[in-house]
């Protein structure tokens, strides 16, 4: 079995929650204290021991390419400043032996058609989907974690968490049998049921290991939920033929396609962070209300 070694990144989408924030600049480059969240995506799958990134983009999202591009005139002008450190901060941002690879997704049909569109890229391997919205805080991080499951059990996996059941509409849901610990066998999944229809509360996040055999099975659907090509679809149908995992990862997500799952990640993540942090954390503590 060939080893995870490309992510898939579906950057297309709008961003309509966050307007006017996300008018002229994709909601993939919103930062969290001061990283954008696509940063966060891509670290976590260097971590995974992935080396290809492979990004399905859309119309102004020029500024991702940008910002995983050389940067030659902050460069030569950070260093005709003497900020030496800022320069090898920012000439170190991604290993070099990464590569990324961008790939147009000319119509918004759907997270399943955004999928299918990385396949000349992808090609006949194990590949690995982030959705840089879910924020995903784990140690070891969550990619590698999963990672490491499909290295053990040679078959897609799907990244869950429990939700409240009045939540169930805004995700893939899935039922399932335990397998081992953190792990079950999906029996069924759907797309965003309504909470009275749900098969459970174990929710899909935006974590996937796959299998190429995807692919073929996207090919082939129909629009589903919301009028769009869904790859949740895509999953159940595959499913028939190969087995695919729900695995419970170690971790926090935090959904930054929302107003406060984005300010609860500020929170946290700046409460930690190595330079503002302490003052931060101090400024929460002793604040009172206006
Ligand atoms: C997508 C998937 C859904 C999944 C969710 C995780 O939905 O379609 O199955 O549970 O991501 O964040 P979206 O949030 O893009 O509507």
């Amino acid at each position: 079995m060939k080893q995870v070694k490309k992510a898939v990144f579906p950057v297309a989408g709008m961003g309509t929650r966050f307007l006017p924030a996300t008018k002229a600049s994709p909601k993939e480059m919103m930062p969290i204290v001061d990283k954008p969240l696509i940063q966060y995506a891509v670290e976590e799958a260097v971590a995974a021991g992935i080396t290809d990134m492979i990004f399905v983009t859309g119309r102004s999202k020029r500024a991702i390419e940008d910002h995983f591009d050389k940067a030659y005139e902050l460069e030569t002008e950070l260093a005709a400043r003497g900020k030496s450190e800022m320069l090898d901060f920012v000439r170190s941002m991604l290993p070099r032996s990464i590569n990324c690879i961008y790939i147009r997704q000319a119509e918004a049909l759907g997270l399943g058609h955004a999928v299918l569109c990385a396949r000349p890229a992808v090609g006949d391997e194990p590949f690995a989907v982030l959705l840089a919205d879910d924020l995903l805080d784990g140690t070891p991080p969550v990619m590698k974690q999963m990672v490491e499951a499909f290295g053990y059990y040679h078959c897609s996996v799907l990244g869950v968490q429990d939700v409240p059941r009045a939540d169930t509409r805004s995700y893939g849901i899935v039922a399932s049998r335990p397998l081992a610990e953190r792990v079950e066998q999906i029996t069924d999944i759907v797309e965003k049921p309504k909470p009275e229809d749900a098969p459970s509360t174990l929710a899909v996040v935006g974590r996937y290991v796959l299998t190429p055999e995807i692919f073929r099975h996207l090919d082939k659907l129909n629009p589903g939920s919301g009028g769009e090509i869904q790859l949740t679809d895509g999953i159940a149908s595959l499913m028939q033929q190969q087995q695919i995992l729900a695995y419970r990862y170690q971790g926090t997500r935090y959904d930054c396609g929302s107003k406060l799952g984005y300010l609860q990640a500020t929170v946290e993540l700046g409460m930690r962070h190595p330079e503002v942090g302490k003052p931060f954390s101090d400024y929460l503590k002793t604040r009172r209300a206006p």
